[in-house]
């Protein structure tokens, strides 16, 4: 608990998450905690407040109970209520964990649509409920949810798609009135086409005409250096193409 500026990215397995984690890490003013299920050290660690990449599967009920323990030895009563309002540290997360499920509608099962919701809704809600009841001690504390294009309209063979990150959408607009009172920024960021692995299954889509990584990962480490004033709804971005 040393560093000013506490950031959390879940999903820095591979793509927007792995990256925007990389650049972090050049960032020495930031104490910088990441999440997947191909972190390197134990979730267990995480309650001990040392940065590290951490295992964890964010549709695994043990993982998530283990994570909600380790955010109030964290952040709970003992610490942060007793600190001087000036010795609290910032706190930013940013959820870039998610998958995609694409293809015709007749086609869909239903294990996999339940597990896609699991993952990209679900998992959403129950964290921010998990860091929920800490706001109140965060003087300055923003939630950065990479939602998509996909949020704002449909696309054909994407309904469970289109259908959940509309669900980021609404998550990151409901939370963003209920933590009014505390004064955290709710952050969506709508994403077009970025090159990562999630593409690999569509080769009819060009990843030499998409955003690469390093450069949405330098956009989204800009938003943990807005000004305190500054509250940011909704960001959209696109390659120069538009929409692929
Ligand atoms: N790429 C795009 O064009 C694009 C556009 C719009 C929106 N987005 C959204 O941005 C987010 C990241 O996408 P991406 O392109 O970077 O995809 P990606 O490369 O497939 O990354 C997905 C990330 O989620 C993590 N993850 C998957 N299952 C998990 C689980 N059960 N528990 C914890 N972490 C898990 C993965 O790490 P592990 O495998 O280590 O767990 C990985 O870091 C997604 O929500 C995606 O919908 C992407």
């Amino acid at each position: 608990m040393t560093k000013k500026k506490h950031v959390h990215i879940f999903g820095i397995g591979s793509g927007i998450g792995q990256g925007l984690y990389n650049r972090f890490l050049e960032d020495k003013s930031a104490s910088l905690f990441g999440f997947s299920r191909k972190g390197k050290l134990p979730l267990s660690h995480f309650s001990n407040g040392e940065a590290g990449a951490f295992q964890f599967d964010a549709t695994d009920q043990k993982d998530l109970r283990s994570f909600e323990h380790s955010l109030t030895s964290l952040f709970g009563h003992h610490i942060l209520p007793t600190a001087p309002f000036y010795n609290r540290p910032d706190l930013i997360v940013y959820f870039a964990l998610g998958d995609g499920i694409f293809g015709p509608i007749d086609l869909l099962k239903k294990k996999e649509l339940e597990s896609h919701f699991e993952l990209n809704v679900h998992s959403l809600i129950l964290l921010s409920k998990y860091y929920s009841q800490h706001l109140p001690f965060f003087t300055n504390a923003t939630f950065v949810f990479l939602g998509s294009t996909a949020g704002k309209q449909g696309f054909p063979e994407s309904v469970a798609y289109c259908a959940s990150k509309h669900a980021v959408l609404g998550i990151a607009r409901a939370l963003r009135e209920e933590w009014k009172p505390y004064g955290t920024k709710v952050v969506h960021v709508s994403l077009g086409a970025v090159a990562t692995e999630i593409w690999d299954t569509r080769p009819e889509f060009d990843k030499n005409e998409m955003v690469s990584v390093s450069d949405i990962s330098e956009y989204l480490w800009c938003i943990s250096q807005l000004p305190k004033s500054i509250f940011v709804d909704d960001l959209s971005i696109t390659p120069k193409k538009g929409i692929l």
